[in-house]
């Protein structure tokens, strides 16, 4: 996989199965990783997974809501909470 180092990835569905796995996978290539499920709990045990790759909150809600609630998902997961220092 190429190197994500600096990069912010946002996974939809990652609470569970391909998502999951997937926002484990960016981790491991150096991403940062804003997480989105359905299920505020899953996407919370993701979180605790990814650790310090974790890019923001982990930000439950519907992703076919185009809505308010998913306009400031976004906006979230463009606010990170967490980031790496190497200097
Ligand atoms: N083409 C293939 O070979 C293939 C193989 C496996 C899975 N799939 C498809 O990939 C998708 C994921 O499969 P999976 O096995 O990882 O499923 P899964 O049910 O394990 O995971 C889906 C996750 O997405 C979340 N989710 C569902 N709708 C959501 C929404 N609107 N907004 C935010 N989160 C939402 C769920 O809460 C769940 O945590 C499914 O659509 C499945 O049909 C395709």
């Amino acid at each position: 996989m190429a190197d994500l180092d600096g990069k912010i990835a946002f996974v939809t569905g990652a609470g569970s199965g391909l998502g999951r796995e997937i926002a484990l996978t960016f981790a491991r290539a150096g991403a940062r990783v804003a997480v989105n499920d359905l299920r505020p709990e899953a996407a919370a045990e993701v979180g605790r997974a990814l650790g310090g790759a974790l890019a923001c909150e982990p930000l439950a809600g519907d992703v076919a809501d185009s809505g308010p609630s998913h306009a400031g998902s976004r906006r979230s997961a463009a606010r990170p909470v967490a980031t790496s220092t190497s200097s």
